[in-house]
């Protein structure tokens, strides 16, 4: 329960800023590039099919579970752990440094999604075939790309420092809504393209035979991601929740968006892509090499198209990274009592120093590696493969295990004043699978690093946040 000293804190002003602002931190590059490139990889509808069915079972639970914990005692992260349970402060002191982590190298691909924007309106598209290489050379490249990422950078500084309801939501508020016109214009063209049917039945016709257990984790593991989950963000914005918010339908709300907007983006570009004849497999390429690629073809219009595309790029990579920073400095304010601003202001510091060398890790300094690879992948593969996993886990077993069921109870149903039909049904779900399967990705995303001492050190920091982070 919140600390008897605590100044009032801030919340969101309304149920629907609170609904765009959560769904904004969910929908991001998550959505509009990864799940693309790894539908397109993993055969289409199949992958849709698995993946729909690892949000609503283990997605849609640990959301809810991170509401509960977050508006259960009205602190960010650590806090909401500390204040009740402090063996458990590791899974909190987890999800700031996967945030932290993450928003180390996320605003690298904001900065170049901004940079896409406005390229796409400089002659980006006048000449097809040098797209790809153009690509590589840009994103490699010592100063431009920096530029990009500090525009970027300093924008999440703004907005956070401007406060919860004043910065984060407002700004989700005017975008979120922004971001899904953008995304049926572009669909709008590309279904109006001859021969874009076949997209559509790649992403709706399951092709089962190239189903294996490797798609089953991307699926639960694009899950967590594109859901913010297990990274503390979704608890640090539920701490912000006022009291008469059931928070059931308000997770179902926010996961539904999310889904919803992979799937748009899918029907945007899997059309288009399919009408000029280009393979979907492209992988991480997708979004800044192939979808470019495509909107050249188009003549003109291409242009304007690119630029709405990149525009709805940046927006949903802005309202997610926002998130990211908002948890690290919400653990600042909460537990080491600093005002707002000024942990805004070193905690930007910080990552604007580490975002500059994830990006220039791509090409100047690619020969610098920190535990077999370059800074930007150090931070990629440690927070996808490791981190978000076993803090999704933890929370599960947190939640079904260590909090009394009556008090979890209690929460979600706002003291018994809200129904929670399925309550019983969920309760078991977190307590008894989700564990369990979370745990088997955990353990196969560890075992698919390649890199073992770099596979060796994430787990050693889990230990020693495990055995020490009581005393942070
Ligand atoms: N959910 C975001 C996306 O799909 O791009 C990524 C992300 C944002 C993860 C914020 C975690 C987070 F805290």
């Amino acid at each position: 329960m919140p600390q008897g000293e605590q100044k009032a804190r801030e919340s969101w002003g309304t149920r629907f800023g609170f609904i765009m602002a959560a769904a904004g931190s969910a929908i991001g590059l998550g959505n509009i590039w990864r799940f693309p490139y790894l539908t397109g990889m993993n055969g289409g509808g199949a992958f849709i099919v698995i993946y729909l069915g690892c949000v609503l079972f283990v997605g849609l639970s640990i959301m809810l579970g991170e509401f509960v914990v977050g508006r259960g005692t009205g602190l960010a992260s650590v806090g909401a752990f500390k204040s009740r349970h402090r063996n458990w402060t590791f899974v909190g002191v987890l999800g700031v440094i996967s945030s932290f982590f993450i928003y180390c190298f996320y605003p690298v691909v904001g900065g170049w999604a901004v940079a896409y924007m406005v390229k796409s309106l400089t002659g980006l598209l006048s000449n097809p075939g040098a797209i790809a290489d153009y690509f590589g050379a840009f994103i490699t490249a010592p100063l431009e790309p920096v530029i990009w990422t500090l525009i970027f950078l300093a924008v999440n500084l703004f907005v956070v420092a401007k406060g919860v309801s004043g910065g984060i939501e407002l700004t989700s508020k005017i975008l979120m809504p922004m971001l899904f016109g953008l995304l049926v214009i572009i669909i709008i063209k590309s279904l109006s393209l001859p021969g874009s049917g076949a997209g559509l039945t790649f992403l709706f016709k399951p092709d089962w035979s190239v189903v294996t257990g490797k798609t089953f984790l991307a699926a639960l593991g694009q899950a967590f991601f594109s859901l913010s989950l297990g990274m503390g963000v979704m608890i640090t914005y539920g701490s912000y929740l006022k009291k008469d918010e059931h928070l059931p339908s308000d997770a179902l709300t926010v996961v539904s968006m999310d889904t919803l907007a992979a799937i748009l983006a899918g029907i945007a570009i899997f059309p288009a892509l399919f009408a000029f004849g280009v393979e979907p497999t492209a992988g991480t390429g997708l979004v800044f090499v192939v979808v470019p690629q495509v909107f050249a073809q188009m003549g003109g219009i291409g242009v304007l198209f690119s630029f709405v595309f990149f525009l709805a790029l940046a927006i949903a990579a802005l309202t997610s990274s926002v998130g990211l920073l908002e948890t690290v400095v919400a653990y600042f304010m909460d537990e080491k009592g600093m005002s707002r601003k000024k942990a805004t202001y070193i905690s930007s510091a910080v990552t604007t120093v580490i975002c500059i060398l994830s990006s220039l890790s791509l090409g100047v300094m690619s020969g610098f590696s920190v535990f077999g690879v370059g800074v930007f992948d150090f931070f990629d593969i440690l927070t996808d493969k490791i981190f978000l996993a076993i803090g999704g886990m933890c929370l599960a077993i947190y939640v079904g295990w260590v909090l009394n069921k009556e008090e979890v109870k209690l929460e979600a149903t706002n003291r018994g004043a809200l129904p929670f039909a399925l309550f019983e049904t969920w309760y078991a779900v977190i307590k008894y699978v989700i564990p369990v399967l979370v745990a088997v990705v955990a353990v196969s995303g560890i075992m698919a690093i390649e890199q073992q001492s770099l596979m060796i050190f994430g787990v050693v920091v889990i230990g020693v946040l495990a055995l020490f982070s009581k005393k942070l």
